[in-house]
Parts: structure tokens; C-alpha cells; sequence
């Protein structure tokens, strides 16, 4: 609702130059700190889960496992963490994806996830959907269906949702505020 939506965006705070000179950086530590901004925004989340016949969550490290873990309990259901590579027991499989200098790696638990399962991933940020692209990806490798991609704030102007639109194969990608 576009109260929620004023509400969340009230408590994202814009930081100029962080990291580094020329970028905005949303902070989204206010947010948290006020109870009933984070629960409107969980309560949110976790009916997206209902809505889109999710059976795991999948939370993106580490933003996107603060409010991840909490939608997936709300809602009822499993929540699979995919961590920076190297965290996990194993055995895991892994995805790269590029990064402004570089590549990065994300994993999962290969059986965290099986053909029965319909996987909503959530995070916190959509900026150029190389995150949530590897992510996809790992859903996909497991076997699992993608039931959408949820974020709580989409950065418009990095082209994500273009990025993101062929790992999604008409799977929803929901933002709560998009800027
Ligand atoms: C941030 C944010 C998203 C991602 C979005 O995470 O939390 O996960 O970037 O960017 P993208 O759409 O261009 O991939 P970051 O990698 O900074 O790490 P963190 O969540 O561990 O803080
Ligand atoms: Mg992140």
C-alpha cells in the first residue's frame, strides 16, 4: 500500500559517497530499529510468501537474512540461507557473478532445495541484479521452481529488473518501494 511504502522509505536513510565518492548509499539500520516499521515490513513479505504459494524462503547474506528469516517464520515456513562461498559444511553448490572489479561467489546447501519446492528469494536491495541473478540460479540447480523475488527496495536506475527478467521465466519480482 502506499502507506507502507511512505513508511518504509521514511526510515531509509540516503548516505552520499559510501562506500565511495559518488554513491548514495540507502541504509536501512533506521528501518530496523523501529518496531513497527520492521514489522509492517515483515508482515509484507510474508504474505508475498503466501501469495505466491512459496514452500522455502530463500535470504540473500547478509542483509537480506534480517528480514528473510523473520518473513519465513511468519509465513510458516523453511528458510534457506545462500551465504558468500566458503561458509557453508557442504556439500554446497556455487555460483559466481560480477561485480564492478571482479567476480564473487554465493553457495547454497545442494539439498536445501528439491523439485517439490517453490523458492521465494528475498532480499533487502535490488540494485544490479547480479545477486539476485546468482541466486535464481542456484534455485534452479537444485531443482526447485522459482516462485519470485522479493525486495524491499528496488534502485530503478541500475536496469536489475532487465537483468533479472530471463532467471525469472515470468516469475514475479515484487518491490515494496522502488526509487
Ligand atoms: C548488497 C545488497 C544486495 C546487493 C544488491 O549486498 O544487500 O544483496 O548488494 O546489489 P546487486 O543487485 O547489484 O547485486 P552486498 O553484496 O553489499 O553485501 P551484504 O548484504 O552482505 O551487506
Ligand atoms: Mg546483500
Amino acid at each position: 500500500s502506499a502507506n507502507l511504502r511512505e513508511l518504509l522509505l521514511s526510515r531509509i536513510r540516503d548516505v552520499p559517497d559510501y562506500p565511495k565518492p559518488g554513491v548514495v548509499f540507502k541504509d536501512i539500520t533506521p528501518l530496523l530499529a523501529d518496531p513497527v516499521a520492521f514489522n509492517a515490513l515483515v508482515d509484507a513479505l510474508a504474505e508475498m510468501c503466501a501469495r505466491h504459494g512459496a514452500t522455502k524462503v530463500v535470504g540473500l547474506e547478509a542483509r537480506g537474512f534480517i528480514l528473510a528469516a523473520p518473513a519465513a517464520a511468519r509465513a510458516g515456513l523453511g528458510f534457506v540461507p545462500v551465504r558468500k562461498a566458503g561458509k557453508l559444511p557442504g556439500p554446497t553448490l556455487t555460483q559466481s557473478y560480477e561485480l564492478e572489479y571482479g567476480t564473487a561467489q554465493i553457495e547454497v546447501h545442494a539439498d536445501a532445495m528439491t523439485d517439490g519446492d517453490r523458492v521465494l528469494v528475498i532480499d533487502d536491495v535490488l540494485a544490479t541484479g547480479g545477486t539476485a541473478e546468482a541466486s535464481l540460479e542456484l534455485v534452479r540447480r537444485c531443482g526447485a521452481t522459482v516462485a519470485g523475488v522479493a525486495v524491499m527496495l528496488e534502485l530503478g536506475f541500475l536496469g536489475g529488473r532487465q537483468r533479472l527478467a530471463p532467471s525469472l521465466g515470468g516469475a514475479p519480482l515484487e518491490a515494496l518501494v522502488a526509487v
